[in-house]
C-alpha cells in the first residue's frame, strides 16, 4: 500500500481516538482546527507529490471522503455532531467494492424484443392463465379427448378437477375469442408446461408465443406477410423464409415455418444440425370448428394463428447450445447480452 494511503488511514484512526476522548467544546474546537485545517491540508499537499495516476485517483478519493466524515463531526448543531462524532466509524480494513449493475433475464429480454415488433405492426399483448381449464387446452382447440395430439402434448393435471397446466399458449385463442368481437389482432407470450425430461434441449416449463389474427377477408398471405416480417425484423433481412405443409388440429391448412440459419446461412453447421434450416414456428389458417367452439360464425370471418417456442428461438439468437442455461443461476453466460 502507498505510503499516502496508510497515513490517511492512519489519521482517520487518529481522529476516532481522539474525538472520543476531547468532551469539552474547547477540545474539540482544537480538534476541528488540528484536522480541518492542518491535517487535510498537509494531505492535499502530499497528494500532488503522487504521481502514479492510479494511487493519486484512491489518495484523493480517500481524502476526499475523510474531509466529509470531519466535516459532518463538526457539523454546527453541537448536540448532533457529539452523537455524530461517535457515529463516524473507520474500517481501515474495508475493501471498497465494485458495484456491479445487473440486466434483465435474457428471454424477458428476447421476449420484448419481440413483443415491440408485433406491436409496431398493430398487435396487442394479452395474457392468459398458466392453470387453464381442459376444454380451452384441448376440446375447444378441435383436439377431442381420443386425439394423438394428446399425447404430444402430455401436461400436469390438477386432480379431482378440469385443470391442467397449459401445454400451449393456444388456449389464450379461446379466451380472446369468447372475451371480443372481431377484429382481434394479439399475441401472447408466457409459460407452457409438458412432461418433458430435462436435457440440452427440453425443459418441462418453457416460454411460447401465440398469435392470433380475426377478421373478415384474412388470407394465408396475411399470415405470411406478418411471418416474414417478424423473423426478418428480429434476425435480419438477409434470412429466408419457408412455408412447409404441416398438420395441427386447430388450423387448416396448416404449416410449419423454417428460417434459413442465421449462423451458417444455409450452409450447414452445429447450430441448424448441418440442415441449412431451422423450424421455429407452427402457423396455419384458423379452423373453422374453433371459431364455431367460440360462437363466431365462420362463414363471415376467417384468421390465422401461430405459435413459437420462445426458448428455442432465444437460443439461436443468443447462440446457445443449452436450454437449462436459462435456468442456472450462471450470470457470467450472459456477460454479452
Ligand atoms: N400450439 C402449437 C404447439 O405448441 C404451436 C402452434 C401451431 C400454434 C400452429 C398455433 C398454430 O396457433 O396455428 O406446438
Amino acid at each position: 500500500m502507498s505510503s499516502l494511503i496508510s497515513k490517511i488511514q492512519a489519521c482517520q484512526l487518529q481522529f476516532l481516538e481522539e474525538s472520543q476522548v476531547s468532551s469539552s467544546e474547547e477540545a474539540r474546537q482544537a480538534l476541528q482546527k488540528k484536522y480541518l485545517k492542518q491535517i487535510l491540508k498537509e494531505l492535499y499537499a502530499d497528494l500532488k507529490n503522487v504521481i502514479d495516476p492510479a494511487e493519486k485517483k484512491t489518495a484523493g478519493g480517500l481524502i476526499n471522503q475523510f474531509r466529509q466524515e470531519l466535516e459532518l463531526a463538526f457539523s454546527s448543531d453541537t448536540a448532533v455532531s457529539k452523537v455524530r462524532q461517535s457515529e463516524v466509524f473507520c474500517d481501515p480494513t474495508a475493501i471498497k467494492m465494485q458495484f456491479v449493475r445487473g440486466h434483465i433475464h435474457p428471454l424477458i429480454h428476447f421476449t420484448q424484443k419481440m413483443e415491440e415488433v408485433f406491436i409496431n405492426m398493430g398487435f396487442s399483448i394479452v395474457y392468459g392463465p398458466e392453470i387453464e381449464k381442459e376444454e380451452n387446452n384441448f376440446e375447444k382447440l378441435n383436439i377431442p379427448l381420443h386425439h394423438p395430439a394428446r399425447d404430444m402434448q402430455d401436461t400436469f393435471y390438477i386432480k379431482g378437477s378440469d385443470k391442467l397446466l397449459r401445454s400451449h399458449t393456444s388456449s389464450v385463442q379461446i379466451r380472446t375469442m369468447e372475451n371480443a368481437k372481431p377484429p382481434l389482432k394479439i399475441i401472447s407470450v408466457g409459460n407452457v408446461y409438458r412432461v418433458d425430461d430435462i436435457d440440452a434441449q427440453h425443459t418441462p416449463m418453457f416460454y411460447q408465443t401465440e398469435g392470433l389474427v380475426v377478421d373478415k377477408g384474412i388470407r394465408f398471405s396475411d399470415l405470411k406477410g406478418v411471418l416474414i416480417q417478424f423473423i426478418k425484423t428480429v434476425f435480419g433481412e438477409n434470412i429466408q423464409v419457408r412455408f412447409r405443409p404441416s398438420y395441427y388440429p386447430y388450423t387448416e391448412p396448416s404449416a410449419a415455418v423454417d428460417m434459413s440459419c442465421p449462423i451458417c446461412a444455409t450452409q450447414g453447421c452445429r447450430t441448424c444440425k448441418q440442415a441449412g434450416w431451422i423450424t421455429i414456428l407452427g402457423a396455419g389458417m384458423v379452423h373453422p370448428n374453433v371459431f364455431l367452439s367460440v360462437g363466431y360464425d365462420p362463414k363471415e370471418v376467417s384468421g390465422f394463428a401461430f405459435g413459437l417456442g420462445v426458448n428455442r428461438l432465444a437460443m439461436i439468437y443468443y447462440q446457445m447450445a443449452e436450454i437449462r442455461g436459462f435456468y442456472e443461476n450462471d450470470i457470467s453466460l450472459w456477460a454479452s447480452v
